[in-house]
């Protein structure tokens, strides 16, 4: 599909990944709606972006409210054009272990990143409808791979990967794709500083947003958009894991040390406001 003069809603645009994908995106020329709780960051992107494309405007919505669901598609409905694609993009982290975890924001993570999602989606699909609309998911590789301390956000990227399969296989005789896109660590305020200490430690790799972005765009504009996932050796390891995953399990459990050292540490000062910390005993 040409991005030129394409409507596109972009969930979690003041994010790191979410300002990346709008870069991007705009610079092909599509028209953008922001989405995002902070308006303060919206702006600022929305003002950096005209210089590049003359429509697009910013929606201040928490997604989880209906409310804030309610004010995308009034928005939607007094465009009065077909939306060309959504991209949901909102999402939050919660890095510890189960057990040490407030039970109120394991809820509310799996209402950003499951629910919300979900009801946001079915809102568009009229509006998609109207067009050859496309539904791309940015999920995580922890959709497909299981890891310590992450078990909540595990689930719920595990969640939204389904979602996006039978979402996909349901309009199958429809206008509308629907395509996931699973990156690895990427270098935004979603990983505390806990996190990106553990994954320097362990040796994890962390991209840029723009590498995510830059799937995203090769996603859009192809003609039939196809799931993706970021990263080498992780599209290795989520290969062994979907075959043998016992081989997974005890290279995780060799880390286990490590990565519970990181889960118990009391968090930084300034840590992410997107990463919900768990509570400490
Ligand atoms: N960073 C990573 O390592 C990584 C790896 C794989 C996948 N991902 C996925 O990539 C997506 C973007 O993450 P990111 O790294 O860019 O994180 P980020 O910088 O923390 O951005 C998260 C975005 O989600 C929005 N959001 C959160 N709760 C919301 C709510 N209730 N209503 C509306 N918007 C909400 C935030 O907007 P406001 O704060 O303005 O509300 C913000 O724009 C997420 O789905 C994440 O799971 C990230």
């Amino acid at each position: 599909m040409t991005l030129k003069g394409k409507l596109i809603l972009l969930t979690g645009a003041s994010g790191g990944i979410g300002q990346a994908i709008a870069r991007r995106l705009a610079a092909q020329g599509a028209r953008l709606i922001l989405v995002g709780r902070s308006t303060e960051q919206l702006n600022v992107l929305a003002r950096e972006l005209r210089v590049l494309v003359n429509e697009g405007f910013v929606l201040q919505a928490d997604i989880t409210q209906h409310s804030g669901r309610e004010t995308i598609r009034t928005a939607l409905l007094a465009l009065q054009e077909p939306l060309d694609a959504l991209i949901n993009c909102a999402g939050v982290n919660l890095f510890g272990f189960l057990e040490d975890s407030d039970p109120d924001t394991v809820a509310q993570l799996i209402n950003t990143n499951v629910t919300a999602t979900i009801l946001l989606t079915q809102l568009t699909l009229p509006f998609l409808h109207k067009s050859t609309g496309r539904i791309l998911n940015i999920g995580s590789s922890f959709g497909s791979l299981g890891y310590p301390g992450f078990s909540v956000y595990c689930a719920s990227k595990f969640a939204l990967r389904g979602f996006s399969e039978a979402l996909r296989r349901e309009l199958g005789d429809s206008n509308i794709q629907v395509a996931h896109l699973a990156p690895r660590a990427t270098n935004t305020s979603l990983n505390s500083d806990a996190v990106c200490a553990m994954n320097r430690e362990l040796g994890n790799a962390m991209d840029e947003p723009d590498i995510v972005a830059a799937q995203v765009e090769i996603m859009l504009s192809a003609k039939r958009m196809r799931d993706r996932n970021v990263g080498w050796p992780e599209r290795l390891f989520l290969r062994i894991n979907s075959i043998v995953p016992r081989i997974i399990d005890n290279a995780l459990r060799g880390q286990l040390p490590i990565i519970r050292r990181y889960a118990q540490r009391i968090p930084d000062a300034g840590v992410a406001t997107n990463t919900i910390s768990t509570r400490l005993s």
